[in-house]
């Protein structure tokens, strides 16, 4: 494992544009090697603005979406058409837009398909199963201003499942509180990483993120950000107010 890299663009759209760039470019070289991606997406609102950026690039690109399985990192456990579900905005500002196999966008349950968290871990899990090694090529993933990754939040439960990739989350910090989130150890079968964010209130925790290879596991209870990094890369895209705003830990 490389230690993690730091790249700071501009403007949030700025960030957008080249992970949308990067996303794609990675894509299509994965595709002309012959493998069939496996992306993670994440929720968000920097997730919104690569959605949107992803839209306006991907008529241009050799891409073959057909032939891309899609996950999420985590999702909010709300009826399947909610506009606030993770996988809902995706579809609408990009993915509804482009040739995707339906069979290969893996959705998390919603509630009006699964009786519980629980429940739509549990078939989560079973589907990631099914699908490969449970491996993802490029998983994109948000951060908070707490240092949550996904929806796993400081203190909570879901930082101490193992055995299992999926689990569900009651009483999120962040609204809404019932969702499902990958666990750590599905994360951990990341070929590459890519954290997205923007904002100054997240410089802390991604300062205390960057010090993945340190960290102890009470130090990932309080940041779970720093218990993420890609089997061969871990590649932050921040913007320049995030960046201004990275005091290392200690400082
Ligand atoms: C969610 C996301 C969550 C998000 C971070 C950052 O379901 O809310 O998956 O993990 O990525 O909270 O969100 P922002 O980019 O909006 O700060």
């Amino acid at each position: 494992m490389s230690p993690p890299t730091l790249v700071t663009h501009d403007t949030p759209e700025a960030l957008a544009g080249a992970v949308a760039d990067a996303l794609l470019a990675r894509l299509a070289e994965l595709q002309a090697g012959g493998v069939e991606p496996h992306v993670g997406l994440t929720g968000g609102s920097i997730a919104d603005a690569l959605h949107q950026a992803l839209a306006e690039r991907s008529g241009a690109s050799p891409v073959d979406w057909s032939r891309v399985h899609v996950w999420w990192g985590d999702e909010r456990f709300l009826p399947s058409d909610s506009p606030d579900r993770n996988a809902r905005q995706a579809r609408d500002a990009f993915l509804d837009q482009v040739p995707v196999d339906p069979a290969k966008v893996h959705e998390v349950a919603g509630s009006d398909r699964a009786a519980d968290v629980d429940e739509a871990a549990a078939a989560y899990s079973t589907t990631l199963g099914e699908h490969g090694s449970g491996r993802f090529d490029v998983l994109l993933l948000g951060i908070g201003p707490d240092g949550h990754v996904a929806s796993l939040f400081p203190g909570h439960p879901g930082l101490e499942v193992t055995g299992r990739v999926a689990t569900g989350v009651r009483e999120s910090p962040k609204p809404p509180p019932e969702r499902v989130t990958l666990t750590f150890e599905a994360l951990a079968r990341a070929t590459s990483v890519w954290f997205i964010a923007a904002g100054a209130d997240k410089g802390p925790a991604v300062a205390a993120a960057l010090e993945v290879d340190t960290a102890t596991r009470e130090q990932v209870r309080e940041i779970p950000a720093r218990g993420v990094q890609g089997l061969d890369e871990t590649v932050w895209h921040v913007d320049a107010d995030l960046a201004t705003h990275l005091r290392r830990p200690g400082t």
